[in-house]
């Protein structure tokens, strides 16, 4: 990670405060700025202290990335902090090698995490920039989100912070309150906004895509290691901060509405009511061109942008991904969408009841401090 450019004349990097040496207008990549004799070192050492992330907004900042979504909670992410940056790295050992083996879903999860520490970042007064898979030795590496400034936060900054801590998946039943043409649109744009596409199905395609999700979910449930891995991720146990909790399992849906992936499967056993679910579903896919690490990336960033605006309008959103974990099925999503794109996330949004929320690990068990770096040569 380049979090200090020893090069770099002017590097308040890893540099004692209100030290700097460095000649007039001199300039540091790592968003450190101009060093110019309009700075005294009293401004110097404002700047700097309104730039750099103390141990304090380093727990927030953490906190708001394992806030994200992640499959089946796993909560596949190792966040490293320094004082201008935040380092997100996959944690593969809480993979998914039966549902996610190409660790296509994992990369969304952490893609998703990065979009929650831009938005916490921006909250905090920080301007911020991501480098995606910046150590190419360290593929686990997945993004660095670098500070390289400071602003000053505005409403919506507020907002999307507030939705990031409030936000849930929906395993209910939405009500019949059709989503305003107008919300859509913001939606839509938040997704490309990332670098993904939002494909909005209604009538017949919608009708096909639950189709081939129960399909897919009906293949998933005649598999005996998916049974066992869903087993290994859902718990009734109110300690364990990480799965997903019988207390988010939902409702079941009724035999033709969109198949609600049932986590009692797992061998938790919960009395999970069936509930009539809404006709007709407002099914949205997220897209993109490839299918490379950086595309599941920026895919997740898409949709936590996405689930974050949806947040701010009081819209409920869930996930419906069963049809994009088999390659058969996610070849007919494609075909029903476009052959040109590759789905990501299949989600249901509508509006409805506060779904639970689920635990999140201990800040302390996410969070490293950076590697000392050694002296410089
Ligand atoms: C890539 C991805 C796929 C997911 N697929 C499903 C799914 O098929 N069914 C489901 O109920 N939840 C799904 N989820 C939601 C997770 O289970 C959920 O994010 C996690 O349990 C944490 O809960 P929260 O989102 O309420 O914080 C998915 C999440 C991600 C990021």
């Amino acid at each position: 990670m380049r979090a200090h450019h020893p090069s770099a004349p002017f590097c308040p990097g890893r540099r004692p405060r209100g030290t700097n040496g460095a000649p007039a207008g001199t300039f540091c990549p790592c968003g450190g700025g101009v060093a110019g004799s309009s700075v005294d070192a009293r401004n110097e050492e404002d700047i700097v202290s309104a730039i750099e992330l103390g141990d304090r907004e380093h727990r927030v900042l953490v906190a708001a990335g394992s806030a994200a979504p992640s499959i089946h909670n796993t909560q596949p992410w190792r966040f490293v902090a320094t004082p201008r940056a935040i380092e997100v790295h996959a944690d593969p050992a809480r993979g998914l090698g039966v549902i996610d083996p190409s660790a296509r879903a994992l990369v969304i999860s952490c893609g998703a995490a990065v979009l929650n520490l831009r938005v916490a970042l921006a909250f905090l007064g920080r301007r911020a920039r991501v480098r995606w898979l910046p150590s190419p030795a360290v593929p686990t590496h997945l993004a660095t989100v670098e500070v390289v400034g400071a602003r000053s936060t505005r409403a919506i900054d507020r907002e999307l912070y507030g939705a990031l801590r409030r936000r849930s998946s929906s395993r209910q039943p939405m009500t019949s309150r059709p989503v305003p043409a107008r919300l859509m649109s913001q939606l839509r744009e938040a997704v490309r906004r990332e670098g993904a596409t939002l494909h909005v199905l209604s009538g017949e395609d919608a009708d096909t895509l639950i189709t081939i999700a129960h399909q897919a979910d009906a293949a998933q449930r005649g598999d005996r290691a998916y049974l066992a891995e869903l087993g290994r991720w859902t718990t009734a146990d109110p300690a364990r901060r990480d799965g997903v909790p019988a207390s988010a399992f939902g409702a079941a849906p009724g035999p033709e509405q969109a198949p609600q992936r049932d986590f009692t499967q797992g061998g938790v056993a919960v009395d999970r009511q069936e509930e009539a679910f809404e006709a007709a579903p407002m099914l949205a896919v997220v897209t993109t061109s490839a299918d490379t690490v950086g595309d599941w990336l920026r895919a997740g960033m898409a949709l936590q942008h996405l689930l974050l605006v949806a947040t701010t309008h009081w819209l409920r959103a869930g996930f419906l991904t069963q049809p994009l974990e088999l390659p058969a099925f996610r070849d007919q999503v494609r075909g029903l969408i476009d052959p040109r794109r590759m789905p990501q996330v299949v989600l249901r949004v509508g509006y409805g009841r506060t779904p639970p929320r689920s635990p999140r690990r201990p800040l302390d068990e996410l969070l490293s401090p950076a590697e000392p770096s050694g002296p410089m040569p």
